[in-house]
């Protein structure tokens, strides 16, 4: 009888620990190590935002302050955050629309990256940071790239043709054979197992790739092009900055004059180059000097491939459709060395 109870409390309190502990990994949000990023400053980064998106007259200024809410300065704001806790903060579920039947702001809802330093920031413990440079968001305490739009590493424009031309292809890591279990074909595939937000060195992405180039697991594998030392900086600060699928505006401007040098031997490098340089390049076909783009343009091969026409390059997906124009209004212009 005794036994019985005891076996009964015991499976009780396994029962609720498994419980405690589903709850606590679905709780996690998308495995962002807020820790291990730069402290967003409240002064220079996120008083600002609240400032020129809330408080605005008749709003959550100081006279009106709708709702009971003020986002005037750190101490009315606060009445609106759980520190460490954005999911449960008033203003970030406002902001995010959820609870909420209507979005904050009103008239037109915050940018990815304005959500994100918010949210990065009440998980730090939202605390009332102030920053050595004024006016510049990029000086938390050690330099915030988080903030700085511009020049941050975004993964769907800078990393994923990357990754797809060099690991996620036919036979590798591609969706079909995803070879030791590693999938690179997209975000939520290669954040599944491979990269661990805010720790490069701990992620196999990274450290694949990094590696000797005569150790077994460095990756690509030969005769694959390794990557080159610019991408694995990306890819190593993007990791470092928490691993981010941000939305960001495309670098692709077709109103200006397309140049060799700016813009056709990056997009070449980015999609071709893994398959293209060196005594193993694909069927000898070498694009890593303008003399080799030129000769497959002039024969027409190039533009074929990546349209689709003839073959498909790169195999597996296409480039963009304003990256194909640009190809196009170089070749127009006479596909100069310029
Ligand atoms: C993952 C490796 C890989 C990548 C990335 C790749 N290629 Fe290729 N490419 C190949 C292989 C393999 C062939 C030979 C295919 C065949 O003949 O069946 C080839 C062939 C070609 C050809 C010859 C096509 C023809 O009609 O004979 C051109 C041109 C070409 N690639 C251009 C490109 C361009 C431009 C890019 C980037 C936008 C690119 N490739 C990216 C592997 C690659």
């Amino acid at each position: 009888m005794k036994g019985k109870k005891t076996l009964r409390i015991t499976l009780l309190l396994l029962f609720s620990t498994s419980v405690f502990m589903i709850f606590q990994i679905r709780c996690r949000h998308d495995g962002l190590n807020v820790a291990a990023l730069d402290k967003v400053c409240y002064q220079t980064e996120i008083g600002p935002i609240f400032l020129r998106s809330c408080a605005t007259t008749g709003c959550h200024d100081s006279q009106r302050g709708k709702g009971g809410y003020s986002f005037t300065d750190y101490t009315s704001v606060m009445k609106a955050i759980t520190p460490f806790k954005a999911q449960n903060s008033t203003a970030y579920k406002a902001i995010t629309g959820k609870g909420f039947v209507q979005l904050m702001p009103p008239d037109g809802a915050l940018s990815e990256n304005e959500r994100i330093l918010i949210r990065v920031w009440i998980d730090q413990g939202a605390e009332n940071t102030t920053c050595t440079t004024t006016g510049g968001i990029t000086t938390g305490t050690g330099g915030n790239t988080l903030g700085t739009l511009a020049n941050k590493v975004c993964f769907q424009r800078d990393l994923l043709p990357v990754l797809l031309s060099s690991c996620g292809i036919t036979g590798c890591h591609d969706q079909t054979t995803h070879k030791s279990g590693y999938n690179v074909t997209s975000y939520a595939t290669v954040m599944s197992n491979l990269v661990k937000a805010g720790s490069p060195t701990t992620s196999k992405l990274y450290t694949v790739i990094s590696g000797s180039p005569s150790s077994e697991n460095f990756m690509p594998p030969k005769p694959y092009t390794a990557i080159s030392t610019a991408v694995k900086d990306s890819i190593y600060n993007w990791i470092k900055n928490g691993a981010l699928n941000d939305v960001c505006t495309t670098l692709c401007d077709t109103t200006g004059v397309i140049t060799y040098q700016n813009q056709i031997s990056a997009l070449i490098s980015k999609n071709c180059i893994s398959c293209h340089t060196g005594t193993n390049a694909s069927k000898g076909i070498l694009l890593d000097t303008y003399t080799g783009v030129k000769t497959y343009l002039d024969n027409g091969k190039l533009l074929a491939a990546v349209k689709g026409t003839t073959i498909q390059m790169p195999p597996g997906y296409k480039i963009t459709s304003c990256e194909l124009r640009e190809i196009e209004l170089w070749k127009a212009n006479g596909a100069k060395q310029n």
